[in-house]
């Protein structure tokens, strides 16, 4: 099998995330989906950078530690990546033991064969970016990156031969033009620092303590972008034996945004040149989201909250939007505006149509099942033909991360789709008997571009495939490969439906836009800075606090799927003389037979609620990991139900 090998940048910690930073995730995500339905053995990078003296700065305005500042914003970001159905294979912390222990060896290393040298720093720093600049380079005492002031350093430091890697590096990027991508960043990339010549980078701080201490001489942390680059490879094992980094390394892309282009091109290959590693295939700069064309940052109060936008409209909605607006490689504008507008037009008028225009035909005309007896029309010739070009079109542009390009081509084929509804006019035909087997095809033909569409929209919209399948009872996970969607006609001819919720319900834009404005200044109004307190403290209980949660251990005694629901499960638990009934969301991880005689732990005192009308007296107990995988807790000796658990 074909490996490849994808990463994001690893995010600092030292604020929440926002809909910018999600959008280079979001990116990846889709880009290791599709690989992963191509057939490739893929591993997806993610991760945090959480050490640096703004992080430091940061806990301590907080007065906390900083780990425990930064655990606080791990959590929060591993939420959000649930939150947006982000499937990464590996979460990479700078804080992890394994990663300081690779970065330190790293170190070393370049220090023992000479490339990194011990000597004194004076310029000038931003801390926002963790970035030193000349004079020549700031502009008018503000940093040319940012714009925000910059401090002036004195230091002892190592300093790393960049210079001496320089010629080689120049004619790698020369010989291999995919190297940097977009094209007009590689030039950028020669023209302003390759060639007026690089001067050797200081990689070793003094003045504080939060970062990585280097192994011989621990006054000295790494320089946080030396210690941060090394993640894709440390996440690896690159420092450990027989480690995946041998069947994965060199990564086939980093996915990076335009301001950090430089550090990945210029630092990273010739760290990597000096190690004598092989150097990453591509790095990807892509643009920025701006709001309402502005960039945005918290300190303007312009930034979006990503959670306040799924929980308004969906995850799928939000990554169909980020990737069908933007041009990836260019900024791109986020709008209020143009949300609403995707979501009602592409997604609720065409693709949310299609779908329910099927299903209520074939249940309106046929019963909820086509017949086999199906004559073939000459138009359906253009829907097969029109199919199959756009696999092949989109096989092309997802090879360049045409995101925007990728889902216009399916949407060709979804209005193609409903075009072929209209011209057809089922509802005629269904006026005239001598015309079903007409009728019976054409919704056929329907049902089969919905199966071919749902396949080519599963890497954006990790959702919408599941509920196009349940509503075409699609069980056989055959129909949902690639290969399999280049083959029109493969859906039995037989279609039964189930018919379902509206998986894009009309929004009515002025309304929606006036929510969508508060909802989003709500959350820009400091809420953020208050949470990270909030979480940060909220650590430590007392004895007491834990002693008003009362556990027992309860006997599963039946179980039951709840009606209308694919998450949850209704279960009746003796716990010692009484029985309860209790909901839980644990329908995708236990089928209700396998359940039943489980000895499980019960939260006892919690006050009932109604899940979907049901009524629930508790809660089970169970672990999850940041996989989406769960178990419930169970004892593993013959401890009788009723039994308390402390
Ligand atoms: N920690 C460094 C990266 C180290 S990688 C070895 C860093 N972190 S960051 O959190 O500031 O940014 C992470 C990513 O988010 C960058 O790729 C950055 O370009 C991206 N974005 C931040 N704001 C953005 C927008 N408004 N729009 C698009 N991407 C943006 O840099």
């Amino acid at each position: 099998m074909k490996t490849y090998y994808i990463t994001t940048p690893i995010y600092y910690t030292s604020n929440y995330l926002h809909i910018g930073n999600t959008y280079t995730t979001v990116a990846a995500d889709t880009i290791a989906r599709y690989k992963k339905l191509r057939g490739y053995d893929v591993k997806f990078l993610t991760g945090t950078d959480e050490h640096g003296q703004k992080i430091e700065r940061m806990a301590k305005e907080k007065n906390v530690e900083p780990k425990l500042f930064v655990d606080g914003i791990v959590s929060w970001i591993k939420d959000l990546w649930k939150l947006m159905d982000i499937d990464y294979d590996i979460f990479i912390r700078t804080t992890d033991e394994l990663h300081m222990k690779g970065v330190q060896k790293i170190f070393k290393k370049l220090y023992d064969q000479g490339d990194i040298y011990k000597g004194s720093y004076e310029g000038l720093y931003c801390t926002p970016c963790e970035s030193f600049f000349t004079e020549r380079q700031v502009v008018d005492g503000k940093c040319p990156d940012c714009g925000r002031p910059v401090e002036k350093v004195k230091e002892e430091s190592y300093f790393f031969k960049l210079s001496k890697y320089q010629d080689k590096l120049l004619k790698y990027i020369e010989d291999n033009p995919e190297f940097i991508q977009p094209t007009s960043r590689k030039n950028e990339m020669i023209n302003n620092f390759l060639k007026p010549g690089l001067e050797d980078l200081c990689v070793s701080r003094t003045s504080f303590k939060w970062g990585i201490p280097v192994e011989f001489d621990p006054q000295h942390v790494v320089y946080v972008w030396m210690d941060a680059l090394s993640n894709y490879i440390t996440a690896l094992g690159y420092t450990a034996d027989d480690a995946p980094y041998k069947k994965y390394w060199p990564a086939d892309v980093h996915l990076v945004g335009k301001e950090i282009v430089r550090f990945h091109t210029i630092i990273w290959p010739i760290m990597l040149l000096a190690l004598g590693e092989p150097l990453p295939k591509q790095v990807f700069g892509h643009g920025w989201l701006l709001f309402d064309n502005d960039k945005m940052s918290k300190s303007k109060g312009n930034v979006i909250d990503p959670k306040v936008l799924v929980g308004l409209y969906g995850v799928d909605s939000v990554r169909y939007f980020l990737l069908r607006e933007i041009v990836f490689g260019q900024d791109g504008n986020f709008s209020n505006e143009a949300l609403i507008q995707r979501i009602n037009s592409d997604l609720a008028n065409d693709l949310g149509n299609l779908l329910s225009r099927t299903v209520g035909m074939i249940d309106k005309y046929f019963g909820g099942k086509l017949p086999q007896n199906q004559m073939p029309l000459e138009k359906d010739e253009e829907v097969k033909k029109l199919a199959s070009h756009v696999i092949a079109n989109i096989e092309n542009y997802m090879e360049k991360f045409q995101f925007s390009d990728a889902l216009g081509e399916i949407w060709t084929l979804v209005r193609r789709c409903n075009k072929y509804i209209d011209e057809t006019s089922p509802w005629v035909l269904a006026k005239d008997e001598t015309k079903s087997a007409e009728l019976a095809n054409v919704l056929y033909v329907l049902s089969e571009a919905l199966r071919v569409i749902s396949v080519l929209i599963s890497p954006f919209m990790p959702n919408t495939p599941n509920a196009i399948w349940k509503q075409l009872c699609m069980e056989d996970e055959t129909l949902r490969t690639w290969d399999s969607i280049k083959q029109f006609g493969l859906l039995a001819r037989e279609v039964s439906i189930s018919k379902g919720e509206v998986v894009f319900p009309r929004l009515d834009v002025e309304k929606e836009i006036e929510k969508l404005k508060s909802a989003i200044e709500n959350t820009n109004k400091k809420v953020i800075e208050k949470e990270v307190v909030k979480e940060v403290q909220k650590e430590f209980i007392t004895i007491d606090d834990f002693s008003k949660v009362e556990m027992k251990i309860g006997k599963v005694l039946a179980c039951e799927k709840v009606e209308g629901s694919d998450k949850l499960l209704k279960s009746q638990i003796k716990i010692g003389n009484e029985t309860r009934q209790i909901v839980s969301g644990i329908a995708k991880y236990y089928a209700p037979e396998e359940f039943v005689g489980k000895s499980v732990v019960v939260v006892c005192n919690l006050k009932p609620v109604k899940l979907r009308g049901v009524l629930s007296e508790g809660m089970i107990l169970a672990a999850s990991n940041d996989k989406g995988e769960l178990c419930v807790i169970t004892t593993h000796s013959n401890i009788e139900d009723g039994a308390e658990v402390r």
